[in-house]
C-alpha cells in the first residue's frame, strides 16, 4: 500500500475527490457484531482518515456519499440510527473542522431529514461557512436522479415565468441548477467494498471522472487506501474525448 511519500506531487493531484462509502453492514457482519449500526459507527474514523489524507495532499473538495435517497427504504431503526450517528459525528468533529479550515456543506433532499439532525447540520454549515481550505460536501438523502428532477423543475419554472427560452438552455443552465453549482466536477470517484456501480451518485458530475474501486470495506479504509487511489489516478490519461 502507498504512503504519502510515494505520491508524486509533481503530477496532478485530484482537486475534487468523491467517495461512495460502502460496506459498513458487511464489516459489522464480518466482525460478528449484533447490529449493522456498529459498522456505520466504525466508519466515522474512516471519514477522519479521508480528511487527513485530503489535508496532506491539499485536495480542495471532498464529497462523501453518506446516505442515499434510496437508503430511506431501509428499516426505521437503521435510518434513525444513521441520523443519530450523523448528528454525533458533527458534534464531535466540528471543533476540529473549524481548526483545520474545513467548510461543511450538504447536498440532497435535506427536507426529508429529521428536524433535530437537520438543526445540528445547519448549525455546523453556518458556523464553518467562512472556512476555505477544504469543502467537505456530505451527500445526504441524496440521489442524482432526484437532483436532476429538481434542476428540471427549476428550469421549467424559469421558462414558464418567461425569463428563459427553451432554445437558450445549455449544459451550463443545467449545471447551474444542481445542488452545489460552484463545486467543480469530481476528478476521482472512489467506491469501497469492491462494488462496481454508481448507485445514483452524482450522475451529471461524473461524466469524465476517473473511477477507482477499492476492495476494502469502508470501516477499514485509511489514508493508505486513499493514497493508493490517488497513485492510480496519476497513472491515468484523461482525454475527454479528444486525442
Ligand atoms: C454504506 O454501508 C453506508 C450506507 C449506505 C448508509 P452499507 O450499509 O451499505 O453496508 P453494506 O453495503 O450493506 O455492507
Ligand atoms: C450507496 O451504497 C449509498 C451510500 C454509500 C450512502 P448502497 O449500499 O446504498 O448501494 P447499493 O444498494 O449497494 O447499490
Ligand atoms: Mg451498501
Amino acid at each position: 500500500m502507498a504512503d504519502l511519500r510515494e505520491i508524486d506531487t509533481a503530477k496532478p493531484v485530484p482537486r475534487h475527490v468523491a467517495i461512495i462509502m460502502d460496506g459498513n453492514g458487511r464489516w459489522a457482519q464480518q466482525h460478528k457484531l449484533r447490529s449493522r449500526l456498529q459498522g456505520h459507527e466504525a466508519g466515522a474514523e474512516s471519514v477522519r482518515a479521508a480528511l487527513r489524507a485530503c489535508d496532506a495532499l491539499h485536495v480542495r473538495y471532498l464529497t462523501l456519499f453518506a446516505f442515499s435517497y434510496e437508503n430511506w427504504k431501509r428499516p426505521k431503526d437503521e435510518t434513525d440510527g444513521l441520523m443519530r450517528l450523523l448528528s454525533r459525528f458533527i458534534e464531535d468533529n466540528i471543533g476540529e473542522l473549524m481548526e483545520r479550515g474545513i467548510r461543511l456543506r450538504a447536498i440532497g433532499r435535506l427536507d426529508l431529514m429529521p428536524a433535530d439532525t437537520r438543526a445540528v447540520l445547519d448549525a455546523a454549515i453556518a458556523r464553518s461557512r467562512g472556512n476555505a481550505k477544504l469543502d467537505l460536501v456530505l451527500a445526504l438523502s441524496y440521489g442524482a436522479r432526484q437532483e436532476l428532477v429538481d434542476a428540471a423543475r427549476s428550469i421549467a419554472a424559469a421558462v414558464q415565468e418567461g425569463g428563459l427560452s427553451p432554445a437558450a438552455i445549455t449544459e451550463q443552465t443545467i449545471a447551474s441548477r444542481l445542488y452545489a453549482p460552484d463545486v467543480p466536477d469530481p476528478d476521482l470517484l472512489i467506491r469501497t467494498s469492491g462494488e462496481f456501480r454508481v448507485s445514483n451518485f452524482l450522475l451529471w458530475q461524473i461524466s469524465y471522472t476517473e473511477l477507482y474501486v477499492a476492495p476494502v470495506l469502508w470501516p477499514d479504509f485509511r489514508e493508505e487506501h486513499f493514497y493508493d487511489a490517488v497513485r492510480d489516478y496519476q497513472r491515468r490519461d484523461r482525454r475527454y474525448g479528444g486525442r
